[in-house]
């Protein structure tokens, strides 16, 4: 639970030093910036905040007793009416968003626009859709609807590469918003439903040259191939369009992948279809396939792994990952068995095995519905797993014969969305162990925005008819609700600034389907002074304060969680180097700075370099405690 503020606080010490942001607008000073990354101050580095996808910060000046005076403090207007699914980042003292075409920098206290790109397509442009941004090392990363990715330098928002390794002219584009590890950026196409071949793929951040790539369809030959009846698999579908969650540890990315093509007519495939409607795990470093967990054979709903899936322990320290699907099912799988743990609904269910006829099925599992693109958060402080759905129900009709056409939607039938009853959304908090419902929220309108719990005992969301909402995390009784005045569909996020606890929301979607809720795309910023007393108990004094002194016991189970397996039980070595003596060569001090940041020595092209483990997988505390016990070997 303290984890993610003692990191993001050091993160923000050690962006105190950067100096020289410039920003394109003048109006803005350099001030700013500086004010923008104070001691104590913490960020929001990528789509679900940590390479886990908790998506949990432990901030409280903004809580249960305080959350119903909450004011809004400014508006970015973000562009023309389009649609805006965006996540939002905060890294080295901006806020990051997209539309389909546009990418823009935005202060994070006042919401003035630093810089916005726009991109001007050279291609067919697929479907204007946009999950947002990665950063990394003073760029941000992005793919585009015309099926290109680009890397744009954070300060001033000039392109630095632009790569196209797909053809929107078959369907390919990119939707998701990428990650970035280890100098490496990942992203996947989208397009399942114009019967691409999904991939997946590794860009080497600084020149965008590709590092890998992964066949979610496999080719002839492959591992998976025998799963597909004829040629099916050369249309199979299998896209990619949310993001992705890694492991800084083990080094495994999780991949959610989407339906087999064509959606609705089953004929031309076995069932199988490998990897479509699978969470598919991949070593980070070579895109080799770990394992895979697949939801559900001989779909004919359009279902999806959608989200990306969260990585938590449960209570009695096995590792889980969690992850949810369009059918309305949240599922928790034991990552070393493989096995899953629970499932549990988590919308409304209506005939979810009824096949799909040419006469037309109602059906509530599939398309537009459950899980979408913002997928499970963990709220720590009740040991639960907080999710968004929606719940809508359509009649799919099964088109038999459909060809494909290289390009064109490959649907195999049609789909009408039903109007009663009307499109609503929920919010489920689940307890993490045994997968039960502790509390449900029915929202007015469908859940697809990011979900925030936070340490002041909150859960903040957004619907699609607009609303931002604050929820009691311990019972979800609503604390707070505001029309923001067009629907909210992407990031919401907080941070700490100068002493402030902000929250940051995207609204304004404009989309396909109307939910009484219009505006054009915006970030709306709300603003709210830390209570003093809880302020200076929960969080200490700003700096180097915050940390406890090392405490090598402590140290003792971090090494044999996360180090041993590298560097021997006892530190005599293993993949990771001997560490016998070290502490006669480097202080705490040097070994804590090691372990933050290992640094490759340049021009050396070894795989075998150590990890990084900061901020994500281990706090600050943790660090100073493991480098206190490694100091005795
Ligand atoms: C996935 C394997 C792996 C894990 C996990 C790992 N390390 Fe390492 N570590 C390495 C490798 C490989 C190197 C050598 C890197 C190099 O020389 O560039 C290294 C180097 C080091 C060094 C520098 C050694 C020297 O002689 O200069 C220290 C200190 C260290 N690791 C400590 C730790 C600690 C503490 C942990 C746990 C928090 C840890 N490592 C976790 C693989 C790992």
């Amino acid at each position: 639970m303290r984890h993610v503020s003692r990191c993001a606080l050091l993160t923000a010490l050690l962006i105190c030093g950067s100096a020289g942001i410039v920003f394109a607008d003048e109006s803005i000073k350099a001030k700013d910036a500086s004010e923008a990354a104070r001691a104590g101050d913490t960020s929001w580095p990528m789509y679900n905040l940590n390479y886990e996808a908790r998506r949990y910060v432990n901030l409280d000046s903004i809580n249960t007793r305080n959350v119903s005076h909450l004011k809004e403090s400014c508006r970015a207007q973000v562009g023309e009416a389009s649609s805006f699914e965006s996540d939002l980042l905060l890294a080295d003292g901006r806020l990051y968003a997209t539309t389909s075409l546009a990418t823009l920098a935005v202060n994070p206290s006042n919401c003035q626009i630093i810089w916005k790109s726009i991109y001007h397509p050279d291609r067919r442009e697929v479907a204007p859709n946009n999950r947002g941004v990665a950063f990394a090392e003073g760029r941000v990363f992005r793919g585009t609807d015309d099926c290109s990715v680009l890397a744009l330098s954070a300060e001033t928002g000039e392109t630095l590469w632009k790569i196209s390794p797909c053809d929107p002219n078959a369907g390919e584009y990119f939707s998701a918003a990428p990650i970035a590890w280890n100098g490496l950026v990942f992203i996947g196409i989208a397009g399942g439903d114009f019967g691409v071949q999904g991939r997946m793929f590794a860009f080497d951040a600084k020149s965008g040259k590709k590092i890998w790539e992964f066949h979610l369809i496999p080719k002839k030959g492959e591992f998976g191939a025998d799963t597909w009846k004829g040629d099916s698999a050369d249309s199979g579908g299998g896209g990619t369009w949310t993001t992705y969650t890694l492991d800084p540890v083990s080094g495994e990315i999780f991949v959610p992948v989407g339906n087999a093509a064509p959606d609705f007519d089953t004929e031309p495939r076995f069932g199988a279809d490998l990897f479509t409607n699978c969470l598919v795990v991949l070593d980070a470093r070579d895109g080799s396939l770990k394992w895979w967990y697949q939801i559900e054979i001989h779909d004919d709903k359009d279902l999806d792994v959608s989200a990306a899936p969260m990585l938590f322990d449960m209570n009695d320290g096995r590792q889980a990952v969690t992850l949810a699907s369009k059918g309305g099912l949240l599922y928790t799988i034991d990552r070393r068995s493989h096995k899953l743990m629970y499932r549990t609904p988590i919308t409304t269910i209506l005939s979810p095995a009824a096949a799909v006829t040419p006469q037309g099925t109602k059906t509530c599992p599939g398309i537009f519905r459950g899980v979408e693109w913002n997928g499970p958060a963990l709220d720590s402080i009740n040991h639960s797993i907080v999710i968004g759905a929606v719940d809508w129900c359509s009649i799919l009709t099964r088109s038999p014969n459909t060809a494909h056409q290289k390009g064109e939607a490959y649907l195999g039938g049609t789909y009408k969305m039903l109007s009663d009853p009307p499109a609503t959304g929920w919010v489920t908090s689940l307890d993490q162990q045994s997968g039960r419902i502790r509390w449900r929220f029915h929202a007015d309108g469908p859940v697809v925005s990011g979900i925030l719990p936070t340490g002041g005992g909150l859960v903040f969301f957004g619907d699609m008819a607009g609303n931002f909402y604050a929820l009691d995390s311990a019972d979800g009784t609503v604390r707070f609700k505001t029309n923001t005045g067009g629907a909210m569909a992407g990031g919401v996020i907080s941070y700490r600034l100068g002493g402030d606890q902000y929250l940051a929301v995207t609204s304004g979607n404009v989309s396909r389907f109307d939910w009484g809720a219009s505006g054009t795309p915006q970030i709306i910023l709300y603003r709210q002074q830390p209570v003093a007393s809880t302020a200076t108990r929960e969080n200490g004094s700003p700096g180097a304060g915050a940390t406890a002194s090392p405490n090598s016991d402590r140290g003792k189970l971090v090494y044999s969680r996360v180090c041993s397996s590298c560097h021997g039980p006892s530190g005599e070595g293993l993949t990771g180097p001997a560490l016998k003596g070290i502490g006669g060569r480097m202080s705490i001090g040097e070994l804590a700075a090691w372990v933050m940041n290992p640094l490759v020595p340049p021009g050396d092209q070894r795989q075998a370099v150590m990890p990084r483990l900061y901020p994500s997988a281990l706090s600050e505390q943790e660090i100073f405690d493991v480098a206190a016990f490694v100091g005795q070997f």
